[in-house]
């Protein structure tokens, strides 16, 4: 079966083709010529995920999937949230949104924090969400060099290495994003479509 990943991110493509059975075509916005900065101007997650779907499904008349990720802590009230890739700005740094993670978090006594996920499905004109969640704690010091994001400083629950530390398939079996990859999957399946 084809669909579409609608994300530009090369990166979370290879990610959740790791978890995806043979039998899955999976292509990328590239693949159906969509070139385009797709819009999140909603103000949550969920409404950012469905926008993206939504948009894709209405220009491209594809079945796709859209995801939209973020870190919610505790301490900050669930920030950065949907704002977690511009948290230090636009230039959308990884380095600097560490950095200000970091600082906002100073003196801190609870470090919890979560990642999720919410996938929104459009398949035969029909939308679906899924959600994933990875529960855990913020570092004060960045550790290890794999994965992206806040991942050198996101401990999760029960490990004593950081995402950045863990090898990708260590990361793909308990990631937020492959957690709610594994529901669309079972949904897929549950379908027939798979
Ligand atoms: P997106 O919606 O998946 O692009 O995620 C938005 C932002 O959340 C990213 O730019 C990262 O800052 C953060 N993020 C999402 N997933 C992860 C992850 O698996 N590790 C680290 N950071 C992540």
């Amino acid at each position: 079966m084809k669909l579409c990943f609608a994300t530009n991110n090369d990166h979370k493509i290879a990610e959740v083709k790791k978890c995806l059975p043979g039998s899955f075509s999976l292509v990328g916005l590239k693949e159906i010529e969509c070139d385009e900065e797709l819009p999140e101007t909603t103000r949550t997650i969920p409404g950012n995920s469905r926008q993206k779907a939504e948009y894709v499904f209405q220009h491209y008349r594809v079945d796709c999937f859209a995801d939209d990720s973020g870190l919610e802590v505790e301490a900050l009230q669930g920030a950065p949230g949907v704002d977690s890739a511009m948290y230090a700005g636009p230039q959308r740094s990884h380095a600097d949104n560490i950095a200000l993670l970091l600082k906002n978090l100073h003196g801190i006594a609870n470090r919890k924090a979560r990642f999720i996920t919410v996938i929104t499905l459009v398949l035969n004109g029909t939308f679906y969400q899924f959600e994933g969640v990875l529960n855990g704690t913020i570092i004060d010091t960045p550790r290890g060099a794999g994965g992206f994001g806040y991942d050198p400083v996101f401990m999760p629950d029960g490990e004593s290495r950081t995402l950045a530390e863990l090898r990708m398939d260590e990361k793909n079996a308990i990631s937020h994003r492959s957690r709610a990859i594994q529901k669309l999957l079972n949904f897929l399946d549950s379908k027939a479509v798979v």
